[in-house]
This record gives structure tokens, C-alpha cells and sequence, in this order.
């Protein structure tokens, strides 16, 4: 089977960390958003990946064609020269995903879940219907597409960010499509969501499969951490090994084998600490990411905060409120920082004490 993963779009909600990073590449409880996905496929016997790329492509090809070799999946890069939407680049990848008879999966690129997709499948052999896309239900249904399905869950209505409300169940992002789809969507810039769905559900075409367990957009970062949360969960829940235990751990915590953690600390609960990280003595953190290479020097307090690759936290330092620090970001020692957004490479030498973006 193949599956096509839309790798576009600026990832301007989760600034300034995307100022580093494609959005897909960005670590999420230390593994990039895309490698979750791809993990995943890989486990539903998919073996053709398809990534739909309109902007910073060759970085993603840098890292990506590593990790494919690694997994054995082939993954093919379909370029956009201009942004094509959600549907265009389906449509751009015709002629792969024409290959076969086989009906293809497709995902947004910032959607973290425990992914269904053998179940996907076989549920939607079943329906033998045009598409099926996996729902499940939030508190806050605007921010989303919304559908309205019936009892045999085929799907009446499909409205993309509604400004009234309909249900609360929504678009989780992911589906599974058959290759006469196709036929629905034209090879220039189109909205899978408001021009293709929409018509789909009017001539009965699409099933809803409801999700079980977690779900989340992680593309912003208040999201980003409630999803590491409910991720952290579920791995205790399914592989509590792979968690951190130790001297002043509460909660669920994942640590790489490569961090040091001085003496003294408190971290966790929900706490992810990447690659090379160094935390000194007498450091507290809780409900925080910190990314590869940073360094977090003794006596600081961190609480809602997503710590940027590189980045150096001085010492007696109080952050918190969602706080997010691009790559390389320098703190001096006893500020106090509240829901700052600081671009890259900054130099951090007075407090903030009210949310605000740092240029
Ligand atoms: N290749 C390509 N080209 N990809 C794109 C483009 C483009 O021009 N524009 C956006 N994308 C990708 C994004 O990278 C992301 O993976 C996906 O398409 C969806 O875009 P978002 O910007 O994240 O959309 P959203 O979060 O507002 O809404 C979408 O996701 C919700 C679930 O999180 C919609 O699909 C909603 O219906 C859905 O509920
Ligand atoms: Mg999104």
C-alpha cells in the first residue's frame, strides 16, 4: 500500500521553533512528528511513502532518506513549485498513486494519535465507499473540520472551520482514499477539505471511522505540549519501559540515554528531554520539552515551556507560561520569562514579564 503525507505549508503557528525547522521535522517526545507517522505506515505493511513537499524540501530529503533506508519503506518526494493546498498535491501525485487498484492513505503532517491505520483499512474495505477519514471528537470544534455522520457512520456533511456550532466531531487528519478520488480533484491549488469532502459526503461517499484513545494537532504550542502529555500517557500505559525512572522523577518522563541530569533535580510529570541535554544541579521542570543540546544551568524552574535545540538557560531562572525558545537562545542567569516567544539566536539579558514575541 502507499501513502501520501502533505509536508507543505509554513508551520507559522508553531514559531519560532519552524524558523529552524520544517514543522514535520521538529522533535516530538524525541522523534520528529514525521518519523511517528512513517513508524507507523511502515508497521501497516505500507511500503511507498509519498511526501508531498512545497517548501524547505531538501531538508526534509536530507533527513528523511536516512531513516527510510533504515526502515525499508521507499519514500518518493513529490515537489510543488507552488503551494498546492491539501488536495492539489494528491492530484500532483497521480501517477504513483495510480499504480495500483489499492486505495492509498493520506495525513496531515502535525497529527499525533495512536494511528489506526491496519484498522483504517479494513474498515473502509468494508464500507466500500469512495473515502473514509478518521474522526474523533474535541471540546473546541472551530478550529477544525467538522463532519456530521449517521448511525451507519456514513458521512452527511463535511464544514471546514465553522463559525457556528455543528458536532464536535471532527476531521482527525487522516484517511484513506481510493484511487477514483482522483476524479474529484483538479491539479492546481484546492482544499481537500472545502472542495473535495464537501461534495463527497453529498453524493454519500464518505465513511467516518471513529478513533480510539488520544488525538492531536501538535502544530501550535500549547497543543504540542497537551499532545506530549497524552503521548507520555499512552506509552506508559502500552510501553512503560521506554520512560525514565530515577531520583527526584515524578510522573511520566522520557529521557535520551545521552542527557545528564545533575543532582538534586525535580523533573516531570510530562517532561521530554532530548539528546545531549544538559541539566545541572537543583533544576526543577515540569510539563516542558527541552530539545537537543540545550542546557539548563543549575537552580532554574521551568513549567510550560518548549526549550529550542541548543539553547542555554542560566542559572536561578523562572519560566513558564508557554514559553517558547527558538534554536540557540541565550538566558541570563535569575530572569523571569512568562509566555515568551523568543526568535533564534537571541541574547535574553532582561525579564518578560508578560506574554510577548521576542525579535
Ligand atoms: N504539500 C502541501 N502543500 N501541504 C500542505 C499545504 C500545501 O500547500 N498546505 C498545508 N499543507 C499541509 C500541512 O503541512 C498540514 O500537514 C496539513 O496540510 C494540514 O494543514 P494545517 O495548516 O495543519 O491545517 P489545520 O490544522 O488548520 O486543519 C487541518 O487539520 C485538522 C486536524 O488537525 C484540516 O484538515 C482540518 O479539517 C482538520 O480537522
Ligand atoms: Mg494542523
Amino acid at each position: 500500500m502507499r501513502a501520501l503525507i502533505l509536508v507543505g505549508g509554513y508551520g507559522t503557528r508553531l514559531r519560532p521553533l519552524t524558523l529552524s525547522r520544517p514543522k514535520p521535522l521538529v522533535e516530538f517526545a524525541n522523534k520528529s512528528i514525521l518519523l511517528h507517522q512513517i513508524e507507523a505506515l511502515v508497521e501497516a505493511n505500507v511500503t511507498e511513502v509519498i511526501l508531498a513537499v512545497s517548501y524547505r524540501a531538501e531538508e526534509m530529503e536530507e533527513e528523511l532518506s536516512v531513516e527510510a533506508k533504515k526502515l525499508g519503506v521507499n519514500i518518493v518526494f513529490s515537489h510543488e513549485v507552488v503551494p498546492l493546498g491539501t488536495a492539489g498535491p494528491i492530484a500532483l501525485a497521480r501517477e504513483i498513486l495510480q499504480k495500483s487498484d489499492d486505495p492509498f492513505f493520506v495525513l496531515n503532517s502535525d497529527i499525533i494519535c495512536e494511528f489506526p491505520f491496519k484498522e483504517l483499512a479494513e474498515f473502509h474495505k468494508k464500507c466500500k465507499r469512495e473515502g473514509t477519514i478518521v474522526v474523533t471528537k474535541v471540546e473546541e470544534p472551530s478550529k477544525y473540520g467538522v463532519v456530521v455522520y449517521d448511525e451507519n457512520n456514513v458521512i452527511e456533511s463535511f464544514v471546514e472551520k465553522p463559525q457556528e456550532f455543528i458536532s464536535n466531531k471532527i476531521n482527525a487528519g487522516l484517511y484513506i482514499l481510493n484511487p477514483s478520488v482522483l476524479n474529484r480533484i483538479k491539479l492546481q491549488p484546492m482544499s481537500i477539505e472545502k472542495e473535495v469532502f464537501p461534495g463527497m459526503a453529498e453524493d454519500k461517499q464518505l465513511n467516518a471511522f471513529e478513533l480510539e484513545g488520544f488525538w492531536m494537532d501538535v502544530g501550535q504550542p500549547k497543543d504540542f505540549l497537551t499532545g506530549m502529555c497524552m503521548y507520555l500517557k499512552s506509552l506508559r500505559q502500552k510501553t512503560p519501559d521506554v520512560l525514565y525512572s530515577g531520583v527526584g522523577v515524578v510522573g511520566n518522563v522520557l529521557v535520551d540515554p545521552t542527557a545528564v541530569i545533575g543532582a538534586g533535580c525535580q523533573i516531570g510529570p510530562n517532561v521530554t528531554i532530548g539528546p545531549g541535554v544538559v541539566i545541572e544541579d537543583g533544576v526543577c521542570i515540569k510539563r516542558c520539552t527541552i530539545l537537543r543540546d540545550a542546557m539548563i544551568k543549575s537552580h532554574s524552574w521551568l513549567e510550560n515551556c518548549i526549550i529550542g535545540w541548543r539553547c542555554s538557560i542560566g542559572r536561578w531562572v523562572r519560566m513558564e507560561g508557554s514559553t517558547v525558545l527558538g534554536e540557540d537562545v541565550i538566558v541570563k542567569d535569575e530572569l523571569y520569562i512568562n509566555g515568551g516567544q523568543v526568535l533564534p539566536h537571541k541574547n535574553i539579558a532582561a525579564s518578560v514579564p508578560e506574554p510577548q514575541i521576542i525579535m
